[in-house]
């Protein structure tokens, strides 16, 4: 009897209590009670046996002794698999009654088996029955080689079945897929997401018309800067429909679809051939209804560098690498002709590269080329320049520095031509940057005295006839000079030295660039120092020995026509007799009656008087007034025997100039004299010639 479940399940020898029933035994062992001891009368029990879902049971019984009886109908063990009965076994081995299951297992159809065991009241026989012994195992069940049933389902899988532990999986061949039952296979779209650079894309079960309906996707989806093109293949066939439009795709269709544009709906007969989608996304929608016929369709698709447009190309400048066509990720770089700079947006830049973007852009526009500059030339003092070629300082201009003539003169032969290099330097041709100089012209004035009047007997100057005189004005007290060099004024020493002390500069006032004193004197010049020469000792007036001295100018002195400077005399400047100089001077002068204060500059030409002469006219003079001072040879004579033409006071320290190559030179400076035009008297003047050498030393070194 099978009527009450709840039997227990012995799952090994030992006293283990049961195992919970989700953890599903693989093998075990079942005896009947009280085995290897003979089973007690009376006995009704059930054992029901599981093994996992997928598996059979195999059970081998080790030992089967039950009361033998016609069909066992006293006691017996019955196995059965859900309702039905495998088997009702009792007897031995060697018994004749009975039904014994022998060396044979019993395997269950599916995964469960169960074991009725009863006995009757008594045991007839004196021979105790020991009862049965039996091991069970899980056996997998090969679901795939099992014979198709017999309910006209089909097959287990409807194309390829492959057996597992306790189960099996279905499987389909390439171009199927499997539906959601597990079990049958269908064509299959091969639909999906493509991004792949290159790829093959066709329709279900092409060449051949699908067995019914579908609607199949594909995506070719692949990175920005590349685009799709779509070659497809001769052999082309969507069902299209005749219409009085004529041929529409109504119930087949491939729909291409590519961003930003309107769907494009393919049927027919005739190949689209190739479509640039100019797009990284392109949707393919492949539409059948369940009528009609379609062959389908196959293509290649392939990824093309999206495309820039030519970058062109720009003025004085050069866009490199140049290519037929310029794509993605492609560098362009630009460069300006030499004397060019790169521009962009208003601003010099050191170098251009711009990229070809996946838009189709250029990440940057090309820029500019501007022609370079140098910037201003260095200005030069007492000059300038002209652009000989080119203008705006730039790139190739020339320009040609010259000085202010007649007035200034270009120092050796500096180069005067400079151009603007790519470097952007003015250099010039011998690529050495020596700015030129300007040099003060001397002793040339632009205009000249043509007919020689006396001081004393002198005449007015003509304007810038004698453009380096200069009035000195000495607490006071009129004195001359003359201006030697831009910051440098010479005059006679005794001007400037009041009881033994040299003045103080700042009481000094010095005139020039008139010949009238009322003008003049309304542009003083200020000294910043007074240097005498160091052996210039007078103490009364009667040493005229050295006497000379040198003003340092408080600003550069620009020259022109009414100011410039005298020449220092030569190395080894000869002072000859006779020969004529010019004295000038602001001092006392006389109109034939009288003598009076000039306010004219005045000038009288006069010879160079034999120093022996000169020795001689003053020692005659001492014998009748005893304080003359010493004729020495740091001193020369000028003046004529008659006397009538000389300096006079307040002229000391004016010029007395030669001649030479028509440039005149500092020869002389108005010094003293025993009076001034006396008869057989001369003028004298400290010999300049003698202090070369101190002129030039006190003028570097100050
Ligand atoms: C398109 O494919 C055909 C072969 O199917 C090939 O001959 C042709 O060159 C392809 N066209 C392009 C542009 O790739
Ligand atoms: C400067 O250029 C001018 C004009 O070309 C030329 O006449 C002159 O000789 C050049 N001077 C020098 C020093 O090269
Ligand atoms: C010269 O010095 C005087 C007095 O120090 C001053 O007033 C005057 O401005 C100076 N002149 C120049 C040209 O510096
Ligand atoms: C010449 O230069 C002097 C001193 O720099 C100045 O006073 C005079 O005005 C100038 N004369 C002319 C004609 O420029």
């Amino acid at each position: 009897m099978i009527s009450k479940l709840g039997w227990f399940l012995y799952v090994s020898l030992c006293d283990c209590s049961p195992l919970p029933d989700s953890e599903l035994q693989m093998y075990g062992e079942v005896h009947s009670p009280e085995y290897p001891q003979p089973y007690p009368p009376n006995l009704q029990e059930q054992w029901d046996l599981t093994v996992p879902e997928g598996y059979q049971i195999r059970l081998t019984f080790t030992h089967l002794d039950i009361e033998a009886s016609a069909n066992c109908y006293y006691d017996s063990l019955t196995v059965f698999y859900k309702k039905k009965v495998l088997g009702k076994f009792c007897g031995n081995e060697n018994s004749a009654d009975g039904y014994h299951p022998g060396n044979q297992p019993i395997l269950s159809p599916g995964n469960s088996l169960t074991l009725v065991f009863q006995s009757d009241k008594n045991n007839p026989e004196r021979h105790q029955n020991v009862g049965f012994s039996a091991q069970y195992q899980a056996i997998d069940i090969d679901e795939c080689s099992a014979p198709q049933p017999g309910d006209g389902s089909g097959p287990l899988c409807s194309q390829i079945c492959l057996n597992t532990l306790g189960s099996y999986l279905c499987s389909c061949h390439h171009g199927y897929e499997l539906r959601s039952d597990q079990h049958t296979c269908v064509l299959s779209c091969g639909g999906g997401i493509f991004d792949e650079p290159e790829g093959h894309l066709f329709s279900p079960g092409y060449p051949n018309h699908p067995p019914h309906a579908m609607s199949c996707q594909y995506i070719i989806s692949v990175e920005q800067g590349f685009t799709i093109s779509l070659n497809f293949t001769d052999n082309f066939h969507i069902e299209s429909m005749d219409t009085p439009e004529g041929p529409k795709c109504l119930h087949h269709w491939l729909q291409v679809t590519v961003s930003d544009q309107q769907p494009m709906k393919l049927c027919g007969r005739t190949s689209p051939g190739l479509i640039d989608t100019n797009s990284n996304l392109v949707k393919l929608e492949y539409h059948i209804d369940h009528e009609g016929q379609s062959n389908g369709w196959s293509l290649e698709y392939r990824t093309h560098r999206v495309m820039c447009p030519f970058p062109g190309s720009i003025v004085k400048g050069r866009v490199t690498p140049v290519l037929s066509e310029y794509l993605y990720r492609d560098y362009i770089y630009a460069r300006c002709d030499q004397g060019y700079k790169l521009m962009m947006n208003g601003q010099e830049v050191e170098r251009f590269s711009t990229i070809c973007q996946s838009n189709g852009q250029w990440h940057l526009p090309l820029p500019e080329c501007h022609i370079i500059d140098c910037g201003e030339p260095e200005p030069l003092l007492n000059g300038g320049f002209n652009f000989l070629s080119g203008f705006q300082n730039q790139y190739l201009s020339v320009v040609q520095y010259r000085c202010n003539e007649p007035f200034y003169r270009l120092f050796g032969d500096a180069n005067v031509n400079f151009t603007c290099e790519a470097d952007r330097k003015w250099r010039s041709t011998h690529d050495i940057i020596v700015q030129p100089v300007c040099l003060p012209v001397c002793g040339q004035p632009t205009n000249h005295i043509n007919v020689y009047q006396r001081i004393i007997g002198g005449r007015d100057a003509p304007e810038n006839t004698i453009p380096w005189q200069v009035l000195l004005s000495v607490d006071g007290a009129r004195g001359g000079g003359m201006v030697i060099a831009e910051r440098w004024i010479m005059t006679a020493a005794h001007n400037v030295v009041n009881k033994g002390q040299t003045v103080s500069h700042v009481i000094l006032r010095i005139f020039m660039g008139h010949n009238d004193v009322d003008t003049m004197k309304q542009s003083p010049l200020n000294a910043t120092s007074v240097h005498v020469h160091p052996e210039y000792n007078n103490p009364n007036s009667l040493n005229y020995n050295n006497d000379i001295a040198l003003i340092k100018l408080q600003d550069t002195i620009t020259f022109n026509s009414s100011v410039m400077p005298l020449c220092l005399p030569a190395e080894g400047a000869t002072y000859d007799t006779n020969v004529m100089g010019l004295v000038s001077g602001f001092g006392i002068a006389d109109d034939g009656s009288k003598r009076f204060l000039t306010n004219k500059l005045k000038y009288v030409p006069l010879p160079v008087v034999d120093q022996e002469t000169c020795r001689n006219s003053i020692t005659s003079v001492k014998r009748t007034s005893g304080s003359i001072p010493d004729l020495t040879n740091n001193m020369f004579c000028a003046g004529i025997p008659e006397g009538g033409k000389d300096s006079c006071q307040g002229d000391s320290g004016s010029p007395f100039t030669l001649t030479e190559n028509g440039r005149h030179w500092a020869a002389g400076i108005v010094s003293w004299g025993v009076e001034c035009g006396r008869r057989g008297t001369y003028g004298v003047y400290t010999r300049v010639a003698n202090y070369l050498d101190w002129i030039k030393k006190t003028m570097q070194e100050n």
